[in-house]
C-alpha cells in the first residue's frame, strides 16, 4: 500500500484517465482537479480518487488544492486555441496556448514550491521548443522550459516570487517532463477522428500526407508517468516518448481504412492545398478538424531519435496490436466477413 498523495490536473482527460487508473491501482490517493465535476465523473467512482472542482488559473485555488500533496501531475493542454466562444469565461478557461501551456506551468511550479509538493510531473509534447514552427509547439516548449528550470537548485537570475505574505523560492523541485508523439487508445481523438471521417466521406482528401508520427499507446504513456514518480533517476529529465514504429500520416490513415473495413479512396494533398484545407477547416464551426497551426506543427517529424530509457520499463505496444480491437466499432460488416471466413 502506497500512502502518497497525488494531485492530477487534467486527470479526467484521455491520458489522465489512464494515469489515474494506474495510480489508483498502485495505491496512491489521487485528487483530480477539473473545471467541472461532470468531466471526470467516471473517475469519481474509484475508491482512491477524489474529484475536486477548481479554478486552476487562480494561484490561491491551486495552493488550496496542492496542500498536503506529495506529487503534482500537470496534464492540462489543448491542441487548438478557442478564443471566440463562451466570452463569459476568461481567456484561459476558453483556450489560449500562452495561458494554458506557459502561464499555468508557471503557476503550478509556484504552487508546488509554496505548498511543499516537491515532485512535479509535467506533460509536454514531442518537438516542443520555443523556436518551433507552430504556436502550439512554441507554447509547449516555453512551459517545459519553466518546469525544467524549477529543477535547478538556484536561479541564474536570482528570481524570487512573491506569494502572499512570504517569498517563495520556485527552485529545487524534483521535476520530470514527458514529450510524447501522438498518443493512441480507445478514446483518442486522432485515430478515432480518421475512423469517423472514413465512415462518412466517400473520398478523403488528406492534408500533410507525408508528415511523420511515431504513435505511442496511452497505457505506455501512463506507465512512464507512474514508473517515474518515485525514481530519482528521472528527476530533472525530459523524456521523448514514442511507440515502436514510425509512419507517414498517409500510412496511418490507410491502416485505419483497412482496420475499419471502410475501403475509401484517400488522396494525399500537396503542401499548398494542405494549407488551404487547414485555413478553411479552421473557420468552420464546432470541433476543429485541422488548423493552420496544426499544419505548422506537422512540418516537423513527430518521431524519436534513439531508444527509450530503460528506467521507464516500457514494453511498447504497437498500433497494429491495439487499434483493431477499439476500431471494430466502426466496422459494420466485420461480423458478416468473420462469418464468411474473410
Ligand atoms: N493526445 C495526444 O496525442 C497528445 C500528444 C502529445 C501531448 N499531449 C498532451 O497530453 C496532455 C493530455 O492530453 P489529452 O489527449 O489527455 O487531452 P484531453 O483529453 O483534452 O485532456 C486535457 C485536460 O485538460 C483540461 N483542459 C483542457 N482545456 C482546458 C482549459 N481551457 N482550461 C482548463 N483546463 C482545460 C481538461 O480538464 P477538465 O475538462 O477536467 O477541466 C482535460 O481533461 C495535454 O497536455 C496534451 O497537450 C497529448
Amino acid at each position: 500500500m502506497n500512502n502518497k498523495k497525488v494531485c492530477v490536473l487534467g486527470g479526467g482527460g484521455f491520458v489522465g484517465r489512464s494515469i489515474v487508473n494506474k495510480l489508483e491501482k498502485a495505491g496512491y490517493a489521487v485528487r483530480i482537479l477539473t473545471r467541472a465535476r461532470e468531466h471526470a465523473k467516471d473517475m469519481a467512482v474509484l475508491p482512491g480518487v477524489e474529484v475536486v472542482e477548481a479554478n486552476i488559473f487562480d494561484p490561491a485555488d491551486l495552493q488550496r488544492c496542492f496542500a498536503g500533496m506529495d506529487v503534482v501531475i500537470n496534464l492540462v493542454g489543448i491542441l487548438n486555441e478557442d478564443k471566440g466562444s463562451r466570452i463569459d469565461l476568461p481567456m484561459a478557461r476558453r483556450g489560449d496556448f500562452h495561458e494554458i501551456h506557459v502561464e499555468l506551468a508557471r503557476k503550478v511550479v509556484h504552487a508546488c514550491a509554496a505548498t511543499g509538493a516537491r515532485r512535479l510531473l509535467h506533460m509536454s509534447a514531442l518537438n516542443a521548443d520555443p523556436n518551433a514552427p507552430s504556436a502550439y509547439l512554441r507554447s509547449k516548449g516555453l512551459g517545459q522550459a519553466i518546469v525544467l528550470e524549477s529543477a535547478m537548485q538556484h536561479s541564474e537570475h536570482e528570481k524570487w516570487y512573491l506569494d502572499g505574505p512570504k517569498f517563495v523560492h520556485a527552485y529545487g523541485l524534483d521535476v520530470t517532463a514527458f514529450r510524447p508523439s501522438v498518443i493512441f487508445g480507445r478514446e483518442d481523438s486522432f485515430i478515432n477522428m480518421f475512423a469517423s471521417l472514413l465512415k462518412i466521406a466517400p473520398v478523403l482528401p488528406l492534408a500533410s500526407p507525408d508528415a511523420r508520427f511515431q504513435p505511442i499507446f496511452v497505457e505506455d504513456v501512463a506507465q512512464a508517468f507512474v514508473e517515474s514518480i518515485e525514481n530519482p533517476a528521472s528527476f530533472g529529465k525530459a523524456y521523448d516518448l514514442c511507440g515502436p514504429k514510425a509512419y507517414s500520416l498517409l500510412e496511418l490513415v490507410n491502416m485505419v481504412n483497412d482496420m475499419t473495413g471502410s475501403q475509401r479512396k484517400i488522396i494525399g494533398l500537396p503542401p499548398q492545398l494542405s494549407w488551404l484545407m487547414a485555413a478553411i477547416f479552421e473557420h468552420m464551426p464546432g470541433r476543429k478538424l485541422m488548423t493552420r497551426d496544426n499544419y505548422d506543427t506537422m512540418k516537423v517529424d513527430s518521431v524519436c531519435q534513439g531508444n527509450l530509457p530503460a528506467e521507464l520499463k516500457l514494453n511498447l505496444r504497437s498500433i497494429e496490436a491495439v487499434a483493431p480491437e477499439y476500431l471494430a466499432r466502426f466496422d459494420q460488416y466485420r461480423d458478416y466477413r468473420h462469418a464468411a471466413g474473410r
